[in-house]
Order: structure tokens, then C-alpha cells, then sequence
């Protein structure tokens, strides 16, 4: 689990690959033998993104293959050409792509989720790691995406706040951070009331996942990630459909663990510190209810409008913690609303943030790597959703309408000291399959995230 498979140091014999613009396809073409000519009209081959072809030498034997792109920034497409080629071994002849972002995407394709499954794995086209790789940087990035996919792929019954737990304690400890964590009744003696009041239903206790790496002199960098187990809604109930993937919903805390892993593998010389607030959303007759009003760490006091409105909960005393602390920048990724997936769909992440400078690193690197996400706003007027006589604010805005950005602005209530914070509202999933994105948990947004901490910070 966690390390590329599909790539190998050397080769006695391997396939000779070309990558080929396909725009450019007839031109390379044009300067190949009559033979490959022939073969490549005669096997019907269109020059487009993705496809690939074995070509014959004249003893008839595979010795080349070309395989075509369009934009080389997008790894998905190495990905769907290291599945279309047959099992054997491939040696990179192009110089013109980037071979860090060609074995990212080549390795993703032997990504799979296997912890249930007692298959063997298949034989597959294997890469032979390119001279120009930084290969301690693709393996750190391929482990950080496959962790964040195993922790939303396992289900929740082997995933709840606990083992959650236990894995950002595991990667905490092998890059020598400092974890805490503050369970059950104790989130009440320490002040996170929120965090127990979502997460108190459930057999298996809430807790808050709290670690720090690097040195107090750097910069601070503060992640926070909503680690919602299950998310039933609570006495508010979701609807069967609407609970179908909610194993997933602690999505955001997969996230931010898989940047974490990326940061601290790099030695990115900032001070880390990763904030998980870690619940199952359960019911049970100690429930929090609809009606309820709570008291949050901040003070401020939230009534309870749906149940289901708990990452924002869990979130607000986490991030409010994290604001005491006044550190450089503040991420959170969540996977907070379904309007945030009515508005952009499943492959686009919303973020949010009052930072300019920070929403265009963001959405520069966004575009230069094809990590993709898109700005909404921080739209102020829409607070008076929140409002309501018994307590300062509601959790559920009222109306239904810019549901992604309600809970934005929720979540500012909490950050408003914040030097510069941002938010990331995230589906952490694919629907259907796709080259190098099986069905299931999909690490979003941490690449990009990763470039522009890179940028930065980096040495
Ligand atoms: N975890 C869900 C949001 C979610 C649902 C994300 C489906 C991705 C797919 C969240 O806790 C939730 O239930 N949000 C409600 C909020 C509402 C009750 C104000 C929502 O979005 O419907
Ligand atoms: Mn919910
Ligand atoms: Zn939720």
C-alpha cells in the first residue's frame, strides 16, 4: 500500500516509447519507414490524447511504441496511455515532457484500492523511471494521493474517528511531529464543545487530532480538515441516496493528511501544525438535536437548524483554535455541502478566500499542474441567512440558496483574525472511472496546494 508498481529501475529489452503531440502526429509520422506508415494506417490509428500504439520492427517484434497528448500538464492522460499499452517494459525516447509529471500519471494507473480483495495484481506496462526524474518527489507525491484515497476508500467501520486517528498519529511519527489528541469528555474540559457535541452520538468517542512538525521559527502553516467518519445527519436523517458515500466525509481530513505527507516528506521549511476535528455523525438518545444551542469554543452560540450541518460545527472549533494560534496561512478542506457539487460539479472544488494574492497563486498553480478547483465568493450579504432570535447565529442558513457559500461565510464567523485563510469545499471522490481514478476516494486539490506552499516557502 502506497508505493508505485509500475515502475522499474532498469530493463533488458524494454519497448522504445515516443510521446508525440497529436497535432504533430503526421509530421513525426512523415519521417518514419513506409513499413510503420503502412502499419499505423492499417491498425486505424486516430492521433489523439490517450491513444497508443505497439510498432513492429522487421523481425515483427514490439520494439516501439507512440503513444499521443495534448496538454502534457494533465497527468490523467500518461495515466489512460500506461492502461491502453500491453504488459512490457517502457523506455521514455522524448525529452519534451515532463518526466516527474509522465511517471506520476503512468503510476497512478496501477492505483487500486485492494485492502478487501484477494486478487493478485495483473501484469501491466511497466516504465522505466526516467533519467531526468526526481524520483523521491514522484514517490512522495504518489503516496500522498494514494494515502488520501485508501483513508476515503476504507469504510467506516474501519474508519472511524479512532483509526483515523491512528493513521495521522502514523504519519505524524514517521516524520518525527509532535501529536496530541484530545478525546471524548476531555473535548469538553478543554473547550471544544462543538467537536463533542456532533461527535457524542457515536460509540466510538470524538476527538480532536492535533499534531505539529518543523521548527517554531518558520513560518506556520495550519491545515485543518473535516474528519466526519459517517455522516448519517444525525437526527436530521439523510435520505438513503444521500448516505450512500458518506464513509467519505471525512474527506477533507484525507486531504489535508496527503499534504501533510507532501510537506514533511519535502522538509518544506515551514512549521506544520494539522488540526482534525474526527466524529461520527450518529444518533442515538444522547443525539445533539435540531433546537439545541450550543456554545462554541469561540463563544459565540449556534443554534441547531439541521443536524446535518455538523462539518461546520466540528470545523468552527477547530478553526477557531487554529486563529488563536496566528499562523501564516490557514487551509481547510472539507467536504461541507452538496451545493458546492450542484454549482461545480464533482471534479471542481470550491475555495474560498479574502485573499487575492492567494486565490491567484492558487488558481495559477491550479492551471499549470491541471489540479483543478474554482473560486466562489466570500459573498458577505448572504449572513442574514444565519439568522435567528435565540442565539447568535443559525448552523442551517435559511432560504436553500448558495448553500456552498453560507457555509463559507459559517466558517468566517471563526477565522476572522486570521492573517490569510482558506477554504476548500471538495468532493474527495470520483463517481465513475477514469485512467488513474478508479472509482472511489480521490485526492483533490493537494497537488496544487503543495505547489503553491512550494512557491512560497520552499528553500
Ligand atoms: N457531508 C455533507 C455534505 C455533502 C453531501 C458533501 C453530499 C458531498 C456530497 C454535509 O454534512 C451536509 O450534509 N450538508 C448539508 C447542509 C445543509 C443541511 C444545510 C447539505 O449540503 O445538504
Ligand atoms: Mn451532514
Ligand atoms: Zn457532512
Amino acid at each position: 500500500m502506497g508505493s508505485i508498481t509500475n515502475l522499474v529501475g532498469k530493463s533488458e529489452n524494454p519497448v522504445s516509447l515516443y510521446l508525440v503531440k497529436a497535432d504533430a502526429f503526421d509530421g513525426w509520422l512523415s519521417d518514419q519507414s513506409p513499413e510503420t506508415q503502412n502499419w499505423v494506417s492499417a491498425a486505424g490509428f486516430k492521433a489523439k490524447s490517450g491513444a497508443a500504439l505497439l510498432l513492429p520492427d522487421g523481425d515483427g517484434n514490439a520494439s516501439t511504441a507512440v503513444a499521443c497528448h495534448d496538454d502534457a500538464s494533465d497527468i490523467w492522460t500518461w495515466s489512460a496511455i500506461a492502461e491502453k499499452l500491453p504488459a512490457a517494459d517502457y523506455q521514455l525516447q522524448t525529452n519534451d515532457v515532463n518526466a516527474d509529471d509522465l511517471a506520476l500519471g503512468w503510476a497512478l494507473a496501477a492505483y487500486r484500492f485492494d485492502r478487501y480483495l484477494k486478487d493478485e495484481p495483473t501484469a501491466r506496462a511497466q516504465l522505466v523511471w526516467p533519467a531526468s526524474c526526481n524520483q523521491t518527489s514522484v514517490e512522495a507525491s504518489y503516496s500522498a494521493i494514494a494515502l488520501t484515497r485508501d483513508l476515503v476508500n476504507t469504510p467506516a467501520a474501519d474508519m472511524g474517528p479512532a483509526e483515523l486517528a491512528a493513521s495521522a498519529k502514523t504519519l505524524s511519527d514517521a516524520h518525527g511531529g509532535t501529536y496530541r489528541e484530545v478525546v471524548g469528555d476531555d473535548l469538553l474540559v478543554e473547550n471544544y464543545p462543538m467537536i463533542h457535541a456532533v461527535g457524542r452520538a457515536s460509540d466510538q468517542a470524538p476527538r480532536l487530532i492535533d499534531f505539529v512538525w518543523g521548527e517554531e521559527s518558520q513560518p506556520k502553516v495550519t491545515l485543518v480538515g473535516k474528519g466526519v467518519c459517517f455522516d448519517s445527519g444525525g437526527l436530521d436523517l439523510k435520505s438513503a441516496s444521500g448516505m450512500e458515500i458518506m464513509k467519505k466525509d471525512m474527506g477533507g481530513a484525507a486531504t489535508v493528511l496527503g499534504l501533510a505527507s507532501m510537506i514533511m516528506a519535502a522538509k518544506l521549511p515551514i512549521r506544520l501544525r494539522v488540526l482534525i476535528p474526527a466524529v461520527e455523525n450518529a444518533v442515538s438518545s444522547n443525539a445533539f438535536r435540531p433546537g439545541d444551542i450550543l456554545t462554541s469554543r469561540k463563544g459565540l452560540t449556534v443554534e441547531i437548524g439541521n443536524t446535518d450541518a455538523e462539518g461546520r460545527l466540528v470545523l468552527a472549533d477547530a478553526l477557531a483554535d487554529a486563529t488563536d494560534e496566528d499562523p501564516d496561512l490557514l487551509i481547510d478542506c472539507a467536504t461541507l455541502t452538496g451545493a458546492a457539487r450542484v454549482a461545480l460539479g464533482p471534479e471542481l472544488p470550491a475555495f474560498f478566500t479574502d485573499d487575492e494574492e492567494l486565490a491567484d497563486d492558487l488558481s495559477a498553480q491550479s492551471r499549470a499542474i491541471s489540479d483543478p478547483f474554482w473560486r466562489l465568493p466570500l459573498w458577505g450579504n448572504y449572513r442574514d441567512m444565519f439568522d435567528t432570535r435565540m442565539a447568535d447565529i443559525n448552523n442551517a442558513g435559511a432560504g436553500g440558496f448558495a448553500g456552498a457559500i453560507t457555509a463559507a461565510l459559517f466558517l468566517q464567523y471563526f477565522t476572522e483574525t486570521a492573517r490569510s485563510w482558506v477554504h476548500f469545499d471538495l468532493y474527495a471522490w470520483s463517481k465513475k472511472a477514469r485512467p488513474g481514478r478508479p472509482a472511489g476516494g480521490e485526492a483533490q486539490a493537494i497537488r496544487a496546494l503543495f505547489a503553491v506552499l512550494q512557491k512560497r516557502f520552499g528553500a
